[in-house]
């Protein structure tokens, strides 16, 4: 910006909106994020013109969630906050600001602990008996939340918890985060729409509003948890490093996470830093601090403001962003379902630019009241598509148009239909235009009949081009007619037709789980096959025959048969038959063993890969799935949302794996 103090009166203006809205409204209209990137702006904008400062600057004034309805208590030392830091530049500047401030032997450790995204609270001891909670506040006065403290299970009423721990000193000020773990709050969430209520939105104002209950039962009935990382304050022996003071911490009995670790080269942090998986962890966190390990140093370099200069915030870049929402379109998948879209204002978040997100379906469109034309909260985390978190109802005009499902299916105009127990809306035409793309391009995928050379784009020119109409066609394709093609040179055709060829020849459990009955992924094909041996005998199976197969139960075994009895589909499995696709069990299946002796657990969401389609790919690989986590357990397949199977095999040190990191051993292994 060419004039700086126009731009730091503008921001100015901005942040005191949006303060107002925050502590007196209690509606912001932006994410934290977000106002974190507006106080930064203005605070870098003040450090490089000083003439620009104010008295009434923003950023001379501490935050305040004093609340006027509970009783107020003095902190016995002032409740720092952190400086942040952006990216590893600016870590690497905070370090050379400190190593200017220290003689130049000074050798620094740090502590690298997750800044977790809930509240500060204080918690004080005597005599080991915990007699306060209190909120922060304005950093010298906070709220005395002690009744609602006390409900809150990790935090120990009196230490030590284990009667051999250490003994605590006649007074102890400890002070950690109160949050919810991921599980907990889409636990809370779960409640509130039973109850027909609004979900909440944002987690750490949920804790927030929780912990600051006049009603303890009220806090009661919500799972907040706690973790402690520091020591504020203590009368008596305590630690002199913070790495002394968590292990004291821990042993005393308090709430303290594993993921912290000690380092004493810089570099080897930074590395640390720049690689820290977020997604995997059950709780939420907007960055990572990094503290100075000897409290003598610590103290040593003092105060900023606020902001200790031996403690740094490494903030993550932004998972979240407001923007507005468009419009809503209806997706059709290759089963029919009906997914909406969100077309979205582009958003720029954590690197890429976002235009559209998942809403995953009509029932929580409602739940969360989403409208078009909406501020709408977007988020995105690990590979994961973005979704739409929910709107922000303090931005609310009144023009906001309510979405309703569709009627009828938007690309073939045929009607739509729910089915019993479902949320999906479902295209009721098998002959859908868009069905039938996504189901050509499902079957040649990689998990299922893994004709390379061909993906979307390819299917797509292939039907526009009249060359198929169904997935049968693909095995009569000439050469001559793909080279016609833009993009497709000789190679490509030549590797391509071989891989044709190849598919041919695939298990036939593959075969049938490539053809898109609903419901029929790898290990149900799997069973069916081993039951069956042919697919014209799985055709003409009755409903009752197909139960017989142990792990069908009726709806699917009507599914199924219900499939096999469409003319379309029945013409599809002839026209396969006569292009020689293989319609018998291979007697030696599965298809590879080169996963032989490893026992895999899955948990979580992953990217691309189905639950199902990622364990037909294990079995068929010879690798066993397991639903609980042992030591027998080889591996741990980790997605987004992962819960306790993470962190079980974390403490088991069973080696993770993401969707990449999987492919890849299956890669490697063959
Ligand atoms: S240390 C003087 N450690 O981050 C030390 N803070 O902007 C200051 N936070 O309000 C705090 N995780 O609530 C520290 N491991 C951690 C933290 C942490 C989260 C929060 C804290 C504070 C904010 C600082």
């Amino acid at each position: 910006m060419s004039n700086p103090a126009a731009r730091v009166n503008e921001l100015r203006t901005q942040i005191r909106d949006h303060n107002y809205r925050y502590y007196v409204l209690s509606d912001p209209i932006i994410t934290d994020i977000e106002y974190d990137a507006l106080m930064h702006e203005l605070q870098a904008l003040e450090d490089a013109h000083p003439e620009l400062i104010t008295p009434d600057s923003p950023t001379k004034r501490i935050g305040s969630d004093v609340s006027d309805d509970l009783a107020k208590v003095e902190h016995p030392a002032p409740v720092l906050s952190l400086g942040n830091a952006q990216d590893l530049e600016e870590v690497r500047a905070w370090r050379e600001r400190i190593g200017r401030l220290l003689t130049p032997d000074t050798v620094l450790d740090y502590v690298v602990e997750p800044k977790f995204d809930g509240l500060t609270i204080v918690l004080t001891y005597v005599d080991g008996v915990l007699v306060l909670g209190a909120t922060r506040g304005n950093g010298q006065v906070g709220d005395d939340v002690t009744h609602n403290v006390r409900t809150i299970r990790s935090i120990p009423l009196r230490i030590p918890v284990n009667p051999d721990g250490p003994q605590p000193p006649p007074r102890l000020v400890v002070r950690g985060e109160v949050l919810f773990l991921k599980k907990d709050f889409e636990a809370v969430n779960r409640v509130q729409v039973e109850q027909g209520l609004p979900r909440y939105v944002n987690a750490r104002n949920t804790a927030s509003g929780t912990l600051k209950q006049k009603d303890s039962r009220v806090t009661a009935s919500r799972p907040l948890t706690a973790f402690v990382y520091s020591i504020m304050d203590a009368v008596g022996q305590v630690p002199d490093t913070q790495q002394g003071s968590l292990a004291y911490l821990r042993d005393l009995g308090f709430p303290l996470v594993d993921e912290i670790r000690y380092f004493t080269d810089f570099e080897d942090m930074l590395d640390y830093l720049a690689n820290f998986d977020r997604d995997s962890l059950p709780y939420e966190i907007d960055g990572l601090v990094i503290k100075i390990n000897a409290n003598a140093v610590y103290r040593e370099l003092g105060v900023v403001g606020r902001d200790p200069r031996g403690a740094l915030a490494y903030k993550f870049p932004s998972q979240e962003a407001t923007t507005t929402l468009l419009d809503v379109q209806a997706n059709v998948g290759r089963t029919g379902v009906l997914t909406p879209t969100a077309i979205l204002e582009p958003v720029f978040l954590s690197g890429v630019t976002v235009k559209q997100a998942s809403l995953h379906n009509y029932d929580l469109i409602a739940e969360k009241d989403i409208r078009i034309g909406d501020r709408v909260i977007v988020k995105r985390s690990g590979d994961v598509i973005p979704y739409v978190v929910g709107p922000v109802m303090g931005s609310r005009t009144g023009d906001e148009i309510i979405i309703t499902p569709p009627s009828r299916c938007p690309v073939c105009d045929s009607p739509v239909e729910r089915l019993e127990g479902e949320v999906a809306y479902y295209c009721t035409n098998p002959a859908c235009p868009e069905r039938i793309a996504r189901n050509i391009e499902f079957f040649v995928s990689r998990s299922a009949m893994d004709i390379v050379g061909l993906g979307e784009q390819g299917v797509r020119l292939l039907l526009e081009k009249d060359l198929i109409t169904d997935e049968a066609d693909i095995f009569a394709l000439q050469a001559d007619d793909l080279l016609a093609l833009e993009g497709f040179a000789e190679k490509k055709v030549e590797n391509l037709l071989a891989s044709i060829v190849a598919a041919k020849d695939r298990p036939l459990a593959r075969l049938l789980g490539s053809l898109g009955i609903r419901g029929v992924g790898g290990t149900i094909a799997v069973l069916l096959v081993n039951h069956f041996h042919t697919l014209d005998a799985i055709a003409v199976a009755t409903p009752e025959e197909l139960e017989a197969v142990e792990g069908l139960g009726p709806i699917l075994a009507e599914t199924i048969a219900g499939w096999f009895s469409e003319p379309r589909n029945q013409q599809l499995i002839t026209k396969l038959k006569a292009a020689g696709v293989r319609m018998e069990e291979k007697p030696e299946e599965p298809i590879a063993d080169t996963l032989a002796g490893l026992t895999f657990v899955l948990t979580g969401t992953l990217p691309t890969l189905k639950r199902d389609e990622a364990k037909t790919l294990i079995e068929s690989h010879g690798g066993k799935i397991s639903s609980s986590v042992s030591k027998k357990t080889s591996y741990v397949v980790v997605g987004d949302a992962a819960g306790s199977k993470l962190t079980k095999a974390q403490q088991l040190n069973i080696p993770i794996l993401d969707e990449p990191g999987l492919l890849a051993l299956i890669e490697v292994a063959q």
